[in-house]
């Protein structure tokens, strides 16, 4: 799994050889957006995991990095730390807004500039400052989170990308400096009812304005403290951004507690069963729901439909890496009670 760093000398052969059929036959790519995850798309080679780091001398990490991401999480690895405090979310008590995005790679919600939402608590020393909220899922249920427990995936990864701003100014230069980047990440299942916050982001409504790559669409008034469940524990290590170029200076939290999806909103649900009265095939309904978010095309309308689906990078081996936790494994009665399993959120009118 996740051999970027073990490539065999065939397989740098083939990608010598396909680097040179691209050359003949595709436009000249954009350096810093020659990548993917599948390696082959529409007969042209753009380079997928194994080659990020091969491709471009700027993403060497991504071959020969030592502390890269995602990692697959067994939790008895997990060191419980009593000193780790709370997650605090400051929001400044307001609504954020911001644009949904189809990448052409991910789901991804961008915050607008005002108002400012940071985290900060858990492990983090700094106040660090949201700067994109992204999706991954799979083409099936159970796989499609970049990281795993217990070798188990989930079918999405909600990932918020936030990069430390009292020491950096922007995101480009915090993510080449030591203690620069946090993310957040919150697994996803797909089930019989739906996180609220996620149902506002992913509806009839807006995912059908985001079917094809650069589509984007504007929304308002989310409460980004309903994404996270009432209570939970996480756990933490040191890794690297999961994209090119790979860099090694990410704290990632991962929510140890899933949250749910139905795949689209309740009352698209009530208006189905009241109008063709289908009661009895809930699943069904269920099913063709979540494969609205897998119809989405990485490809603009012009070209031929490829799912966004399967948009995550292999794992990488967690080496000597330190797995935290705040949850204390020998009172497993007492998990994710008390004020360290819940969200702080500072300026909210009804924060939790
Ligand atoms: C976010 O953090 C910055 C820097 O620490 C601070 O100036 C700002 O007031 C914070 N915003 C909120 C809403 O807490
Ligand atoms: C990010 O910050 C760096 C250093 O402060 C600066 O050189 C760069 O232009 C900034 N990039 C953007 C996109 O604002
Ligand atoms: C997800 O749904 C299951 C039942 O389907 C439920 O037990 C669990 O509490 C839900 N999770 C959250 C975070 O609401």
């Amino acid at each position: 799994m996740g051999g970027a760093a073990r490539l065999s000398a065939p397989r740098v052969l083939v990608l010598w050889a396909a680097l040179g059929a691209a050359v003949h036959i595709g436009p000249a790519p954009d350096p810093e957006d020659w990548w993917s995850y599948k390696e082959n798309l529409q007969g042209n080679f753009v380079p997928g995991p194994p080659f990020w780091g091969l491709v471009n001398a700027a993403w060497s990490l991504c071959a020969v990095g030592k502390r890269q991401s995602p990692v697959d999480v067994e939790l008895k690895r997990v060191l419980y730390d009593p000193f780790l405090p709370p997650l605090r979310l400051s929001t400044g008590g307001e609504k954020l807004r911001g644009t949904l995005y189809n990448t052409g790679r991910h789901v991804s919600f961008l915050p607008a500039p005002r108002p400012v939402v940071n985290v900060s608590g858990g492990p983090l020393l700094y106040s660090h400052r949201l700067s994109e909220l992204r999706l991954l899922f799979g083409a099936r249920d159970g796989a499609g989170s970049e990281h795993q427990i217990n070798h188990q995936g989930f079918s999405a990864e909600v990932q918020l990308i936030h990069f430390n701003q009292e020491l950096y100014g922007n995101l480009s230069a915090a993510s080449r400096g030591p203690n620069g980047l946090a993310i957040l990440s919150l697994f996803v299942n797909v089930a019989g009812n739906s996180n609220s916050f996620l149902s506002r982001l992913l509806n009839r409504d807006t995912i059908t304005r985001i079917s094809y790559k650069n589509d984007a669409y504007f929304l308002q008034d989310l409460s980004l403290e309903l994404l996270f469940p009432e209570s939970f524990g996480f756990i933490t290590y040191q890794g690297s951004l999961s994209t090119p170029p790979c860099s090694e200076t990410v704290t990632w939290i991962l929510v140890d507690r899933a949250l749910n999806i139905t795949s689209l909103q309740a009352d698209f649900l009530r208006d189905v069963t009241r109008t063709i009265h289908i009661h009895s095939q809930f699943p069904t309904v269920l099913l063709r729901q979540m494969h609205s978010l897998r119809l989405l095309s990485q490809n603009p309308p012009s070209q031929i439909f490829q799912s966004l689906s399967g948009n995550g990078r292999p794992l990488q081996p967690l080496a000597h890496r330190a797995l935290r936790g705040n949850r204390d494994p020998r009172h497993p009665e007492r998990r994710c009670r008390g004020p360290n399993y819940r969200l702080h959120v500072d300026g909210a009118p009804h924060g939790r």
